[in-house]
């Protein structure tokens, strides 16, 4: 159903205590934490649609949502990406087009202010596959027993120092490591680093962790509540930092009976656990909108060594300028990307033959190959994607690289 809608835009002064009870019908959170998070990421985030002339109560506030713009790193490079959370709709409204018609304003924007990518966490997948997002990637909520983590005493070449959080640049610094091996992780500002070290408004005791050439990693913890401690955030860059992290969290085992932390699917701690009892609380998909497709190709990394071209027919049926052939060269970490004239289009070439050099799908399937959260090959065997044997095998290869994952939540 198609709303007729009064307009999207900046949400006004007037509006936020509307927008706050929008939030609190469509996620349970309180006035108070709602005006913290705005406050962190400036009121500039929010956006609102009102009711159009037709519905009767003309010109209200019917949605809301957070916007903000950051660079998210996939094969070590940043790419300007567009954060979307709290998406709501009023619960007298929902199914009548209002989220989706937020949804469109809010892409568009990001589109035309230079955004590649836009990455949220999804409530219903529905509503926003139908709006071109794709699976992007994961994130984990781990735990284990202590005594699981430990790997006997701290290595004596390294120490673990409490540091002071007033300024992140230091964790920031240490984190751009992460973010340069890693795909998926965003770039965080201050809104982010606080919810990072201050989860639930809780400020954490950040631990630096190090050898003789300086630090290696951090660990930001809760204080142990109900014996359980809370890795509010955590970075471990060295097999020292590892170790180190692990002696530390297993000096609590007097004190809880778990620790919890948020991770990827290939965790140091996780792959380092020398005991059982390691477990996945909870696997959060995030998914990935691709706003412009020639900018998000170019702007990302790509594995060194593999070069190669590929022609990608794609259909994007909201945002036209992504629709078509691309031709996607890429060599040395870096790709370029040309659009096609449209006698050149199509994978399918006469005679139902397919075009080796071609791969054919959506805007959708072409986020999940994009991220690397899901390859080729398995896209192709569910149907998401069309292909012959060589331009799938090149594929896998430019996308190739670490699973993609992100600890924020928003
Ligand atoms: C999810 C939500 C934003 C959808 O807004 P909406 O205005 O109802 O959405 P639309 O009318 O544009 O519908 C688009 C699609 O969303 C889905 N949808 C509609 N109402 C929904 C509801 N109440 N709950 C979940 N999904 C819903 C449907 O798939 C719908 O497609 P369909 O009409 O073909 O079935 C709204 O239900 C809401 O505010 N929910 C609570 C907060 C939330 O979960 N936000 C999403 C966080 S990512």
């Amino acid at each position: 159903m198609t709303a007729a809608t009064g307009g999207f835009g900046p949400l006004l002064p007037e509006e936020r205590a509307d927008a706050a009870t929008l939030v609190r019908q469509g996620f349970g959170i309180p006035r108070e934490y709602f005006d913290r998070s705005v406050e962190l990421f400036g009121s500039g985030v929010m956006r609102g649609l009102r009711a159009g002339p037709e519905a009767g109560r003309a010109g209200q506030l019917v949605a809301c949502a957070a916007v903000w713009p950051m660079d998210q790193w996939f094969g070590g490079r940043p790419v300007p990406s567009c954060g979307v959370a709290a998406v709501a709709v009023d619960p007298g409204e929902r199914g009548r087009g209002y989220g989706s018609a937020l949804m469109r304003g809010l892409l568009e924007e990001a589109r035309a202010g230079g955004a590649a990518l836009s990455v949220l966490y999804p409530a219903t997948l529905p509503l926003y596959t139908r709006l071109g997002f794709g699976r992007g990637g994961v994130s984990f909520d781990w735990s284990a027993p202590p005594a699981a983590l430990s790997a006997g005493p701290p290595p004596a070449d390294g120490w673990i120092r409490r540091t002071d959080t007033s300024d992140a640049s230091q964790l920031a610094a240490l984190r751009r490591s992460l973010l340069a091996t890693a795909n998926g992780p965003v770039e965080r500002n201050e809104g982010l680093w606080s919810f990072a070290l201050c989860p639930d408004g809780v400020p954490s005791d950040v631990y630096t962790l190090g050898g003789a050439a300086g630090p290696e990693g951090y660990v930001a913890v809760a204080p142990p509540a109900d014996r359980k401690l809370n890795v509010a955030d955590l970075c471990l860059l060295s097999p020292r930092a590892v170790r180190l992290a692990q002696s530390f969290l297993a000096g609590y085992r007097a004190q809880i009976d778990r620790v919890t932390w948020r991770g990827g699917p290939d965790d140091p701690l996780v792959l380092m656990a020398p005991e059982r009892g390691v477990r996945a609380d909870a696997c959060d998909e995030w998914l990935l909108r691709i706003l412009d497709l020639p900018r998000a190709l170019e702007s990302r990394g790509y594995p060194p060594g593999v070069a190669g071209e590929l022609t990608l027919e794609v259909a994007d049926a909201l945002i036209p300028e992504n629709s078509g052939s691309f031709r996607l060269r890429v060599s040395e970490g870096r790709a370029s990307v040309r659009p096609l004239p449209r006698a050149l289009d199509g994978a399918e070439k006469a005679g139902g033959k397919t075009d080796e050099a071609a791969l054919s799908l959506s805007i959708t399937a072409l986020a999940s190959l994009y991220s690397g959260h899901k390859g080729p090959y398995v896209l192709r065997q569910v149907g998401l994607l069309r292909g012959g044997e060589d331009a799938v095998a090149l594929a896998a290869r430019f996308f190739s690289g670490p699973a993609p994952w992100m600890p924020d939540r928003f």
